[in-house]
């Protein structure tokens, strides 16, 4: 566990990509299509990005994050009926990383919200429901356009892949990360080193830092520029892409002095969608590496299990 977080190894930072967002979704055509093939290129170099100009506005981003600490704040008797269910429960708080198996591990509060295709929300703090289905419904769009230019990049048919995928019934969800100032012992992470499941995911988060990626087989921290959203690709789109664009490793590591929070919201297929490398992206060359499966299972056992690294994805590894 210790080399885990031997500040030894990190690497000196290096510069993170970033994508325009602006010129992605309202640029002239040549715009676009440079910022195509920047994502193309981030994805497969990096799977992590920074999102600029993405719109979401700055007071909407803030009161969810202030939305979700008033949430954590609320007496053990109100949130006790979100506490200790099933992993796909529409709605569960806890602690660690799945609070059955791994309390002590890491030293984090979550709360995990499913917000589409059917929407799910706390009754308090009051202001949570409206909050959240706004902050929702503004990062799917961005999600999902993220997701576009990708099977652009790609060079596969988007109408194609978004059936498949179920993508109008695109699974979101929403979680908060709570990391409680914690002396920096060296043996207890945030968040252990894992990949997302889904397709892409968007996080923003309060201005302490202690993201760490795994870049080149080296970690390092990840420091957002202002107003910046942070977007990592998943094990879906490694899955899709037939390992071309790899999820990346990612952990988060605690501030001794001051509370670290995180609102993350991952996107992927439709619950029932069943996935596989895109056909397009098989032949003789390069052969399946991945088999087919229903992202639900995928789910299911992904958040069932402690977290070892990418373990999931030998789920389907052919
Ligand atoms: C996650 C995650 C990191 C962070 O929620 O999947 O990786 O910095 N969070 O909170
Ligand atoms: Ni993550």
């Amino acid at each position: 566990m210790a080399s885990f977080i031997s500040h030894t190894e990190l690497i000196a930072e290096e510069i993170i990509p970033t994508i325009d967002f602006g010129l992605l979704s309202n640029g002239t055509p040549d715009q676009r299509s440079d910022m195509v093939q920047a994502l193309a290129k981030a994805c497969e170099d990096w799977g992590f990005f920074m999102v600029v100009n993405h719109g979401i506005p700055d007071q909407l981003r803030d009161e969810m994050l202030e939305a979700f600490k008033t949430l954590f704040d609320l007496s053990d008797d109100e949130k006790r009926p979100y506490v200790g269910g099933h992993v796909l429960d529409p709605i569960r708080i806890g602690t660690g990383f799945n609070s059955k198996i791994d309390i002590g591990k890491c030293w984090r509060h979550y709360a995990k919200i499913f917000v589409h295709p059917e929407f799910h929300s706390v009754p308090k703090p009051l202001n949570f429901r409206n909050i959240s289905q706004e902050y929702s419904k503004c990062t799917r769009a961005i999600g999902l356009e993220l997701l576009k230019a990708i099977w652009e990049g790609l060079g596969i048919d988007e109408s194609r892949v978004k059936a498949a995928l179920k993508l109008d019934s695109a699974f979101q969800i929403l979680v908060a990360n709570l990391y409680p100032p914690y002396p920096n012992s060296g043996t207890t992470f945030g968040f252990l080193p894992h990949s997302d499941h889904g397709l892409v995911t968007l996080l923003y988060q309060n201005d302490v830092d202690g993201l760490q990626i795994k870049h080149k087989d080296r970690w390092m921290y990840v420091k957002p520029a202002p107003n910046s959203i942070l977007v990592n690709t998943g094990d879906h789109l490694e899955i899709l892409s037939n390992g071309k664009y790899k999820s990346v490793l990612h952990r988060a590591v605690l501030n001794s002095e001051v509370a670290r929070m995180s609102v993350v919201t991952a996107i992927g297929p439709a619950l029932d969608a069943i996935f596989e490398p895109i056909p397009d992206l098989v032949n003789g060359d390069s052969p399946a590496v991945f088999r087919a499966m229903k992202y639900r299972d995928y789910l299911e056992q992904q958040q069932s299990n402690s977290l070892v690294e990418k373990g999931a994805l030998n789920l389907v590894r052919l």
